[in-house]
């Protein structure tokens, strides 16, 4: 037996290991309604035509063979005037990578920024892949609580008490998975001001800056001008493109503070050579055309978005701050029950009911009482979910 790396013990990844049951029981002959995958095009979105076509026609021009490990320089120029246009961040074609996701983006940053021993602060409940990438590179997770209060996420107190001489990162998701809030100005250049006052670099996640209904959303690094922020984005959820792998990284920092770690962030970018040409030649092409289809399938997440919280509201047992962006809701269980803890409930569900969640533990939220769902499947499917759990919790909770 051939032993693999020890570093690579603590990679995990809940999402993926709830759906491998799921498949599990799918391969056994049982219907599962899924709401454990974060993937629009899973639950029948598609991307817009404007970038299919788009994809034809740089296939058939010739855009097949590498490009600059940085990006094609038509597609850097056309994120920065985005990022400049919708976002209000001031950054430049040079200041953009392009990436195979916004997932290799988190990657070769780690790899960049992080020492043995250093410190990132992550938010509790965070969406889980930013941890195994800290700790593979010798770094330590530390968490800052966001925490929900009279219907809404706002971010908990004595956030400032655990940035350290050794905090390199501190890490921002917002719009925010698994809870659906949208961080308030403020409370994104309050985490912005404690990461500067230890010199750590704010990194700041954007990947559903366009799917926001309610709450006003502000770009970090528009929010808190001054400090250097790594803005991450791609095209995996607003241009519902995730199997395309096309995301990037920003480096904006008015000082020139960042200039080092983006150029360490290239040198990583040449070892895997490019990402997929064809998808980005598409993507410069498509985001020329401006991104008006967004409204339309922000509107139907809405709606569905709606229709959940409604019938979540019926259940006895159940709490939602209703999520004000994203495709993601994170209900609270406030009954107890045989079920134990939140893995319990999340597999129990599974297998009586055959609904797929994911527990909060797998998003490193200890609280032991939340699961997180997907509420992108059609009408009548949220319907049948949401009444399977219902049935649940009322078959299962203490009396
Ligand atoms: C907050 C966040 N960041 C990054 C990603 C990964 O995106 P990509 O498909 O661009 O790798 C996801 C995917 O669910 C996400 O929720």
């Amino acid at each position: 037996m051939v032993r693999p790396a020890r570093r690579v013990g603590f990679v995990e990844y809940a999402i993926r290991e709830i759906d491998a049951l799921a498949r599990e029981l799918e391969r056994r002959g049982r219907r599962v309604i899924r709401l454990n995958i974060g993937d629009p095009v899973a639950y029948g979105f598609q991307p817009p035509k404007q970038l299919l076509e788009a994809l034809a026609r740089a296939v058939e021009e010739g855009f097949n063979g590498y490009s600059p490990s940085e990006g094609l320089p038509e597609l850097r120029e056309a994120v920065a005037e985005r990022e400049r246009r919708v976002n209000g961040v001031e950054v430049e074609a040079e200041d953009v990578v392009i990436t195979a996701g916004v997932s290799e983006a988190i990657s070769m940053l780690m790899a960049a920024l992080v020492d043995e021993g250093d410190e990132v602060l992550l938010p509790s409940p965070c969406y889980p892949v930013y941890v195994p990438y800290v700790r593979l590179y010798g770094g330590i997770p530390k968490f800052y609580r966001l925490v929900e209060e009279g219907g809404s996420w706002r971010l908990g107190e004595g956030f400032e008490k655990l940035v350290t001489p050794r905090t390199k990162a501190v890490v921002v998701i917002n719009p925010h998975n698994p809870t659906g809030a949208v961080l308030g100005e403020g409370e994104v250049r309050r985490l912005a001001e404690v990461a500067a006052s230890v010199g750590a670099v704010v990194v700041s996640d954007e990947i559903y800056d366009a799917l926001v209904f309610e709450g006003r959303f502000r770009s970090t690094a528009a929010a808190a001008k001054g400090v250097p922020v790594i803005g991450l984005n791609g095209f995996s959820k607003r241009w519902l493109a995730t199997g395309w792998r096309l995301g990037y990284v920003y480096f904006s920092s008015p000082g020139g503070e960042l200039e080092e770690v983006k150029e360490a962030v290239v040198r990583l970018a040449r070892t895997r050579l490019c990402a997929p040409t064809p998808a980005q030649r598409a993507a410069a092409l498509a985001l020329k055309q401006g991104e008006g289809f967004v409204e339309s399938v922000r509107e139907e997440m809405r709606r569905r978005r709606d229709l959940f919280a409604k019938l979540v509201g019926e259940v006895e047992g159940l709490e939602l701050a209703k999520p004000q962006a994203t495709f993601y809701a994170y209900p609270r269980l406030a009954a107890k029950g045989d079920w134990g803890d939140d893995l319990g409930f999340a597999r129990g569900l599974l297998e009586e009911e055959g609904v797929a969640v994911v527990h909060g533990r797998g998003f490193y939220d200890c609280s032991g009482d939340r699961f997180r769902v997907v509420f992108l499947p059609p009408p009548d499917v949220l319907e049948e979910a949401v009444e399977r759990i219902g049935r649940y919790i009322s078959r299962h909770a203490a009396r």
